[in-house]
């Protein structure tokens, strides 16, 4: 634990029993901020995840709770101050695909995806939003009164087909984190998103996980390495602290350079 930026602070993380979630917890816990590590179904990952976090001197707690239904959501801010009697960071991490050809795509599968990824920032981020604004700066700690990071994708630009209902998600993300920004920068509150490219995790075992599909992969990434939990926990972590005080309301791309038409190198 080199760099303690985040002491004194509290974090929610959802869907922070597996990969992305993972990698930002015990980067925000390494940083010196005490976590609540959200998890839908799978209490002994995350559970793991605290573990992991007591035994590198930090503190946390595991707490189940599905971000896309208001009770859960409403019942998990209110443990957060419970336990911890503040707060200070939100990230919005958990998501999911349900991918289908458009013509066959049902509308449970397209519900799932939007009230998880975008409804669940919604639901969570205005819990965290009344928190934020009722506690106000807390000085010696942090600069803003409280740091939403929203969990976006390479997919709120670029389209994808066969993901309809993810992409759509993806970009619904860009404008609700842009457009709560707009709102909350008076109350000295940033919103930020993270735009992952490739990100080696359960979401994406298919485009990874054979020799062949690796090497398809990384046709898409002029980086020519899968990401990994960690790039983006190290990103998190920055952008939660003070020393990124003056980003609000935009994006920062986290993909090996993805967004950059990879297509485009040797053609066009
Ligand atoms: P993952 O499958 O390892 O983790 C997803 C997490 O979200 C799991 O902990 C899961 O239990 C949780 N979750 C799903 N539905 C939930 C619900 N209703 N309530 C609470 N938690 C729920 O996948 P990964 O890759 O770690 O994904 C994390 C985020 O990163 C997602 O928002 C995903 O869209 C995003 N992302 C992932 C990329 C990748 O390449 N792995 C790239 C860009 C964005
Ligand atoms: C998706 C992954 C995919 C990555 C790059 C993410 O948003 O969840 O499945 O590998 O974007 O396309």
């Amino acid at each position: 634990m080199d760099n303690q930026n985040l002491k004194g602070q509290s974090a929610i993380v959802t869907g922070a029993d597996s990969g992305i979630g993972k990698g930002v917890a015990l980067a925000l816990a390494q940083a010196g901020a005490k976590l609540l590590v959200n998890y839908f179904h799978n209490l002994q990952a995350a559970n793991e995840v605290v573990s992991q976090i007591i035994d590198e001197g930090g503190e946390a707690i595991a707490y189940q709770a599905d971000v896309s239904k208001e009770h859960d959501v409403q019942r998990m801010f209110a443990h957060h101050l419970d336990v911890f009697g503040s707060m200070d960071i939100l990230v919005n991490n958990a998501g999911l695909q349900k991918d289908a050809k458009f013509v066959d795509m049902s509308l449970d599968d397209w519900n799932t995806v939007i009230g998880t990824n975008l409804t669940g920032q919604f639901l969570c981020s205005r819990e965290a939003a009344k928190i934020f604004i009722q506690q106000g700066i807390r000085k010696g700690i942090s600069k803003a009164a409280g740091k939403i990071i929203c969990m976006s994708s390479v997919h709120e630009v670029i389209p994808w087909a066969g993901h309809v209902n993810y992409a759509a998600s993806k970009g619904g993300i860009s404008l609700f984190m842009k457009s709560i920004a707009q709102e909350l920068a008076p109350q000295k509150i940033r919103v930020v998103g993270i735009g992952p490219g490739a990100i080696q995790t359960p979401i994406n075992r298919d485009a990874w996980e054979s020799p062949e599909a690796l090497t398809k992969l990384l046709t898409l990434i002029p980086y020519n390495r899968i990401g990994q939990p960690e790039d983006i926990g190290k990103l998190a972590a920055w952008l939660a602290s003070d020393e990124a005080d003056y980003i609000t309301g935009t994006t920062i791309f986290a993909d090996g350079g993805m967004t950059l038409y990879p297509g485009f190198a040797d053609n066009g």
